[in-house]
Parts: structure tokens; sequence; C-alpha cells
């Protein structure tokens, strides 16, 4: 788990076609991300990804998909390298939203992270499994989440043991939502 907050990555926007005059609407310790064009009245964005792990979560042939996982238009190849030393890869993503202060999906968010840093807690002795070990626990405790939540947990546990990634459950940014109010695990994981 993390002390302190990581700090946002602070390169500029790479130079690539499909990013000029484009403009930025999100930022964190990886990631960059623009307003992509409309199509078909679904909103997209460009996520800008200096993650590998972030990359294959978006890309992978395996990647989790279904009700609570971000949809994927596109992967429109590289731009530049960024300073975090990997390449940026523009992946087009639909366009999520934070979760309001309060309601039914902020409540399962909620519930999600602290169950979570819960068993981290609980499972801090295996230092750099605990995050692994943490979302096997809310998986496989009943704790009465709907079936396409505990679903999706578990396809993250598969995708985490899989590509060595970390759970990311605890920063309230990385669960977005749709328009329509669906959770979706916007950016769950990180790189070890
Ligand atoms: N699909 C999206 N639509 C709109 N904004 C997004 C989307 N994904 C991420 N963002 C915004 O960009 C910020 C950084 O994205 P995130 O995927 O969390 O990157 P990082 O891996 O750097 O933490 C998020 O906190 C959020 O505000
Ligand atoms: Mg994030």
């Amino acid at each position: 788990m993390a002390d302190a907050p990581a700090p946002i990555i602070s390169d500029p926007v790479p130079d690539h076609p499909l990013l000029r005059g484009r403009r930025e609407i999100g930022r964190g310790e990886s990631t960059i991300v623009v307003e992509a064009a409309t199509v078909d009245g679904q909103e997209r964005v460009y996520k800008i990804l200096s993650s590998p792990t972030d990359y294959a979560y978006y890309t992978a042939a395996d990647r989790p998909v279904g009700r609570h996982f971000p949809v994927v238009f596109a992967d429109h190849g590289t731009a530049g390298r960024s300073s975090r030393g990997f390449p940026f890869h523009i992946v087009e993503v639909e366009r999520l939203y934070p979760l309001p202060g309060s309601g039914e999906t902020t409540d399962v968010a909620t519930k999600i992270s602290t169950a979570y840093f819960d068993a981290c807690m609980m499972w801090r002795n295996l230092a750099q499994d605990m995050g692994r070990i943490a979302l096997h626990h809310l998986t496989a405790t009943p704790m009465g989440w709907a079936d396409t939540v505990r679903e999706s947990l578990q396809a993250l546990e598969v995708f985490s043991d899989e590509y060595g990634a970390l759970p990311d459950l605890i920063k309230a940014d990385n669960l977005m939502m749709r328009k329509d109010g669906t959770l979706v695990f916007s950016d769950p994981v990180f790189m070890e």
C-alpha cells in the first residue's frame, strides 16, 4: 500500500496527430487522459498510458471484460517515450465519470475499497503478496456482493496473478462510473 501519495506524471501530452488540440481531462501517476471524438453518441477518451501493466489491462487478449470493465475501442500504438522509461501507448476508451458523493454505485465502491483495505491490514505481513491475497479474500469470503461484482473481482484477481499486477482498489478515483451509473473498474491495478 502506498504510504505517501504517488506523484502525478508531469510529462506533456506527447506529440501525435490523434492528440493535437485535444482537451486534457485527467491525469494520474502514470496516465494522461484527453477527450476524443464522440461516436454514435458514445463519448470516448484517449488514455495515454505509460505503465505496461495498465497497457495490458486495456489491451491484452485475456484482459477482463464484462459489465464492470472499461470498453476499449482501439489501440492506436505508441507516441514517444514517457519519463517513466516506457513508451506511451494511446488507447481509445469509453468516457467514464467520477463517482458522486453518495448513491448506490458509490456505496458499492466504498464497500469494495473498505473491504480491500481491511483485508490488506489483515494480510500486511505478506508484504508484496498482500494486495493479491487481500483481493482473493474479497472474492472468497461471502460479503454480499452482487454476482457481477464478485465475478469482476475474481477476473481482476486472475489478471493480477497472470500479469504480476498489484491491485489498487483504495484510491477513490480508480473506480469510476458510466453515465447510467454502472460501476467501472477504471484503473484497478498498478505495476510492482
Ligand atoms: N475513461 C475515462 N474517462 C474520463 N476520465 C478518466 C477515464 N479514465 C481515467 N480518467 C481520469 O483520469 C485520471 C487518471 O487516470 P487513471 O487511469 O487513474 O491513471 P493512473 O494510472 O495514472 O492512476 C483519473 O483519476 C480520472 O479522473
Ligand atoms: Mg489511477
